[in-house]
């Protein structure tokens, strides 16, 4: 990598260490984390920030807080700090500010080897502002600064670009996540084992246009599922009953087809029912779905040939589940596509947010070669979009 990274540092006894985190995990109503896959793809770089001997001043966002402090309780960073904890095996001291003479305080009072975590960033309107004035009490609290915050590249907030850019002069590096994320994706985009198949799900094209063109011009083959293979289905002017699909998008849609060839695979069947909530309904459908019936995931032989696409594969990269996966019987087509994967002996990359989860559901996560942090971030740079974020870290 061309930027610095922590392990260019040699002296970081005694040194506070910022470290931007993304500690925005999935969480349920009271707040509780759902799943801690981001806490614990940070602990490597607080870990070695410890071990050379120095503090950790964390910090990270967590949601999309309001402003009203009654409505956004469930975003304190107490539950993720209880978690931090626990997976750290050390104590986390919490503050419930971002700035100001508490956390002031508590920065200059940390030791070698002890952690501060800050209040969620959001809850300075400064945050996403990009405040230089925020930023710079921020950049007052420590003497290094490391962006491992992965999935928030793709974001201008105060502690991505101002907080690195008001510690200019001192080390600003990124952290090993951040240099592991980097490392795969760019191998991903320069010099892909071949043959290279991309899997595209989810529920919206609108939201994907700019990846699928980058992926179209990348890989060999494209398999679509989700709803947005309605959306394309309708683009070629075949009926797809009640299912899912954006009308307003089908020039779109009919574009990238047209951009694919025959590079796109559509799903040849579809498990479809008459009540989204009642599967008692469901059967499968080859080709068009009729008037009366709603897709909810691809069918069997979608599934095989896809399977047989991805066993052929060398590289693979996956975003976006085939089907509602969240339902138990609508989960076979994500299901086996992350199976599939997992028995891939090739490259086998998994695009961050809900397929990311889908594949820890499913226990699979181990057996890939990587399971990206980054949601928004992860598709953007596919996309090639660079990120501001790393132009404030200090090259080689
Ligand atoms: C994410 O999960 O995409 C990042 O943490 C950024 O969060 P945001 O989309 O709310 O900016
Ligand atoms: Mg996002």
């Amino acid at each position: 990598m061309a930027k610095k990274t922590l392990n260019n540092l040699t002296d970081l006894k005694g040194k506070k260490v910022l470290i931007r985190v993304d500690f925005n995990v999935p969480q349920d109503e009271q707040g509780n984390v759902t799943n801690d896959r981001r806490i614990r793809a940070a602990l490597p770089t607080i870990q070695a920030v410890l071990d050379a001997g120095g503090s950790a001043i964390v910090m990270s966002h967590l949601g999309r807080p309001k402003g009203d402090p009654k409505k956004d309780t469930p975003f304190k960073m107490d539950k993720v700090a209880q978690r931090l904890e626990q997976l750290l095996g050390r104590a986390v001291k919490k503050v419930d500010r971002v700035v100001g003479p508490e956390v002031e305080a508590a920065a200059r009072a940390l030791k070698a080897g002890e952690v501060l975590l800050l209040e969620n960033l959001r809850f300075h309107p400064g945050e996403q502002k990009g405040d230089a004035a925020l930023a710079s009490q921020i950049a007052a609290l420590g003497d290094v600064y490391v962006n491992d915050a992965f999935g928030t590249c793709h974001r201008s907030d105060a502690s991505m670009l101002a907080v690195p850019a008001a510690m200019k002069g001192k080390p600003r590096v990124a952290g090993k996540l951040v240099a592991k994320e980097l490392d795969i994706l760019d191998n991903l985009l320069s010099s892909p084992p071949r043959p290279v198949v991309g899997i595209l799900g989810g529920a919206k094209v609108s939201d994907k246009i700019n990846f699928i063109k980058a992926l179209l011009g990348r890989v060999d083959k494209v398999l679509i599922g989700g709803a947005m293979s309605y959306t394309f289905m309708k683009a070629q002017g075949r009926t797809i009953g009640g299912s899912r699909a954006e009308g307003d998008k089908l020039d779109l849609a009919r574009e990238l087809l047209t951009l694919g060839g025959n590079k796109i695979l559509l799903p040849v069947d579809h498990l479809v029912v008459q009540k989204l909530d009642d599967p008692s309904t469901a059967k499968v459908v080859e080709g068009d779905i009729p008037e009366g019936w709603i897709g909810v995931d691809i069918g069997p032989k979608t599934i095989a040939l896809y399977q047989g696409e991805v066993g052929k594969a060398a590289t693979v990269v996956w975003n976006g589940p085939m089907g509602k996966f969240e339902d138990e019987p609508y989960s076979k087509g994500t299901r086996t596509m992350a199976q599939a994967l997992a028995n891939s002996k090739g490259v086998t990359i998994v695009g961050g947010g809900e397929t990311a989860e889908a594949v820890e559901e499913f226990g699979l996560a181990e057996k890939m070669k990587h399971v990206s942090t980054g949601g928004g971030a992860f598709l953007e740079y596919v996309e090639g979009t660079p990120f501001k974020a790393l132009a404030e870290i200090d090259d080689k």
